[in-house]
This record gives structure tokens, C-alpha cells and sequence, in this order.
């Protein structure tokens, strides 16, 4: 069969890779791809802001199964087209991932089924948000209601910093856009857990745990980014807590949003805090995560097109998921001024090499006359599973070692957290 991936980061790098190794599968196209993906799929270019040209690729290319892999498509109704028109397609439709897409929504919908979230308020006006501001306690969070590329997160330290971020939002100042609402939330403290599950609409399978790494820094210091490392064991959930999650937050999403007629197709991903009252959904994506992805697909043993599949086809009850236990790493190596910016068009050396038990899957390169150019903030994701954690990491950092770029700049303490609590994350 002939399956389409549509995106251009690490993440699809990771997808078209594990795809790949289905023995169903014959040909992979990725639109539009990047340099790294160009050496295991045939990339063609689109532009995935554009509805009309993603349908024209579709309808060019006639896959036998399309796989989204980020949010933006989804948002402008991909899915929905591609369903009118009877052309498979893994991932929710518009009306599925507000979830993801309204803060507002997702609060809302949590608050109805349920399921245990931070106290919020959605705001729609400066004097809402002043006189909502009342019923919480510094830190607060502030949030933008919309898409916003992981940058509509303001974690303030005082009610006058979170009404300046509310302000900001609502003049367009902060990010460009302006916001018609905003979401106020109750700041958490916990260990963070990037939850993932594959859902057909009704049944519920999760993939293997994973914590990513969000901040710039060592030691989770500095701006935060689209995430620079994650790792996954299977100390991250333990079998009991996967079934209370399972129980308590997966399966009611699922039903809840069958029951509002926006049944939930694809990978849904729960953001969680661990607190000290038990786990808290932090937020929904409707997609996979960035570099959960890498890090989670190097240990599923099991043929993952037939998981995907399964979902399209509304059987995912009758499928099994085999993981390799023990662990992985991902580690993301960056272009020096990221989160900010930065220069791209920088040579990388050290891709020719192989490394043993490692894939690197690429985030931001092109490849130019047969040499890898940085193209963007991340720009690598070295990634590798093994027995355990120490192990899995050890093999990353070696490849990195080998790995250069003008800037080139790497977190070297991905997995602290699991590494200093001998008995796992929790
Ligand atoms: P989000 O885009 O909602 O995942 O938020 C981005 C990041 O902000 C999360 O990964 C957390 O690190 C942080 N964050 C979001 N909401 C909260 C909260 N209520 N309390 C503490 N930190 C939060
Ligand atoms: N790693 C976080 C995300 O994909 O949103």
C-alpha cells in the first residue's frame, strides 16, 4: 500500500520512518517533507497552511492511507474533506480537534465529563478577565484561546503580570493575532507526563508514556520551546496508574466526544501534571507530539499502519500494540538562538556515519547538492532505545558527539528527573 504523511519535522521523519517498517506498506510519500525525510520517502512540496493545495496532493497522489502529523491542516478541515470524499485519512476531524484548537472548548468539555483539569475562567473582555482575576492566587497562568505554536503559555508571577499578558492577548501585542478570549488557570506544580493514546472514536489504546523536555535550558531553565528532548520508560506510568488514566481521563474524553457528535479519530495527546491531588489534564493536542514521537515509536515493536488503520477503520478493539520494554531518549540538537532567532544554512557533518541502535530524525534540515543544511530552530532529534534509560542516553549523546554545526547547541541532562528517582518518575 501507499500511505501519504503530511508535515516537515522530526515527528514525521519519525512517522515515515516507523511506516516504513510496516510490511504492508510499499511506498511513502511525504508534502513536503524535509532533508532528512527525502533519504526514506519521496517528499513533494505543498504548502500546509493551504486546504486547497494539501486536497490537490491528496488527489494527486491517491494514498491508500494519509496521516496528519500536525495540527494546522486539521484545523482548516482536512480530515472532513478527505472524509466527504471517501479518502482514508488518520486524524480528527475540525470539530474533533478543538480540543486542541480553543482552550475554551477544551476547559468547557473537561469541566462536563468530569475529568480532573485546573481551575479555569474564560474571558472575553479585559474587564472580565480583571474581575475573574479575583478568584485566583499568584502564580497564575494565562492563556490564549487559539493555536498559537506554543507560544500562547504565560505562567505570571503576579495578577498585574497576568492582566498585562491578558491585555496583551486581547491587543494583539503578545502574538501577532488578536485574541477574542482568553483562558485563566490555576498554576500547577507536578511532574509533567505527555500522555498518548490512538483512539477509532470509541476504543481507547495508549502508547508508551513520555516526558518531554519544554525549556532551553539545563535544569529546565530559560524560554520555553517546542520541546528539546523527551524519553520514555515504563516507570513514567506504572500499570496502575495507566488504568486510572485510562479510566478517569482517556476513555470519558472519547465518550464524551462521541457523545457530542465529534467522535475523536486518531492520536490524541493528554498533557498531564502529576500533582500532589493526583493527575491533572494541563491540555489536549490532537496530534502527535514533538519529540514525544521519536522517542515513543522507537520502542513500539508491533506494525504501527495497522494500528492507524485500525482507527480509520473503527476496529482498533481487535488490535494488539507490542513495545520493547526498558526505554528510550530523544535529544534535540538546535541552532544557537532558538527559541529566538536565528541563522540557518549551516553544513552538518557526521549524518554519513551510522550509529548503531540510533535513528536521527530530522527536524529542520534541507538537503542541498548532497549535503544536510540547517533550515530551522530544531534542527535534530537523536534518538535511540535500549535495556534502560542510562543506556538509551548514553547511545544518543555518543551519536551527538559525532554530529557537528556552526551554533550546534544540545540539552545534556534529557531524563534528569527519571535519572535522580531511582524507583521512576512518580
Ligand atoms: P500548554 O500549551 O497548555 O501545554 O502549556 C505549555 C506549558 O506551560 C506546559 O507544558 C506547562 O509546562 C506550562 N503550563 C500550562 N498550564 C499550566 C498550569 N496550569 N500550571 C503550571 N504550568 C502550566
Ligand atoms: N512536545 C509538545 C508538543 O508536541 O506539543
Amino acid at each position: 500500500m501507499k500511505v501519504l504523511v503530511i508535515g516537515s519535522g522530526g515527528r514525521e521523519h519519525a512517522l515515515v520512518w516507523a511506516i516504513r517498517n510496516s510490511r504492508r506498506v510499499d511506498e511513502v510519500v511525504c508534502a513536503p517533507g524535509n532533508g532528512g525525510i527525502a533519504s526514506a520517502a519521496r517528499c513533494v512540496a505543498v504548502s500546509q497552511k493551504d486546504l486547497g493545495d494539501l486536497l490537490r496532493v491528496v488527489a494527486a497522489e491517491k494514498p491508500d492511507l494519509t496521516v496528519v502529523g500536525p495540527e494546522l491542516p486539521l484545523s482548516l478541515g482536512l480530515v472532513d474533506e478527505m472524509r466527504r470524499r471517501s479518502i482514508p485519512v488518520f486524524g480528527p476531524t475540525r470539530a474533533a480537534a478543538m480540543l486542541e484548537t480553543s482552550k475554551a472548548f477544551a476547559k468547557r468539555f473537561l469541566q462536563r465529563h468530569n475529568i480532573p483539569t485546573a481551575a479555569y475562567a474564560v474571558c472575553t473582555s479585559q474587564q472580565e478577565a480583571h474581575d475573574s482575576m479575583d478568584l485566583f492566587h499568584a502564580p497564575v497562568v494565562v492563556k490564549a484561546d487559539g493555536l498559537a505554536a506554543g507560544k500562547g503559555v504565560f505562567i505570571c508571577q503576579s495578577k498585574r503580570e497576568a492582566l498585562d499578558a491578558v491585555a496583551g492577548l486581547f491587543s494583539g501585542e503578545l502574538l501577532g493575532a488578536v485574541e477574542r478570549s482568553v483562558v485563566i488557570e490555576e498554576f500547577l506544580e507536578g511532574e509533567e507526563v505527555s500522555f498518548l493514546l490512538l483512539s477509532d472514536g470509541k476504543h481507547v489504546v495508549p502508547l508508551v508514556a513520555a516526558q518531554d523536555h519544554k525549556r532551553i535550558g539545563e535544569g529546565d531553565k530559560g524560554p520555553n520551546t517546542g520541546g528539546m528532548g523527551a524519553y520514555s520508560t515504563d516507570n513514567i506510568v506504572d500499570d496502575k496508574m495507566r488504568e486510572w488514566l485510562l479510566n478517569h481521563v482517556a476513555q470519558p474524553t472519547i465518550d464524551g466526544m462521541a457523545a457530542e457528535d465529534a467522535p475523536f479519530v486518531g492520536v490524541l495527546y493528554v498533557g498531564l501534571m502529576m500533582t500532589a491531588r493526583g493527575p491533572v489534564v494541563l491540555e489536549f493536542n490532537a496530534r502527535f507530539g514533538d519529540p514525544e514521537t521519536q522517542a515513543i515509536l522507537v520502542r513500539l515493536e508491533s506494525d504501527l499502519v495497522e494500528g492507524l488503520e485500525a482507527c480509520v477503520e473503527g476496529r482498533l478493539s481487535e488490535t494488539e500494540f507490542r513495545w520493547r520494554p526498558g526505554a528510550s531518549a530523544c535529544v534535540i540538537a538546535s541552532s544557537e538562538g532558538y527559541p529566538g532567532t536565528y541563522a540557518t544554512g549551516k553544513a552538518i557533518t557526521g549524518l554519513i556515519e551510522t550509529f548503531p541502535g540510533v535513528q536521527v530524525f530530522h527536524s529542520g534540515t534541507t538537503l542541498v547538492e548532497g549535503e544536510y543544511l540547517t533550515s530551522g530552530g530544531r534542527v535534530l532529534g537523536v534518538t535511540a532505545a535500549a535495556g534502560n534509560l542510562e543506556s538509551a542516553l548514553g547511545l544518543a549523546y555518543d551519536a551527538l558527539a559525532k554530529i557537528h554545526f556552526d551554533g550546534m547547541y544540545y540539552r545534556r541532562d534529557i531524563g534528569h528527573r527519571a535519572l535522580r528517582s531511582k524507583h521512576g518518575l512518580l
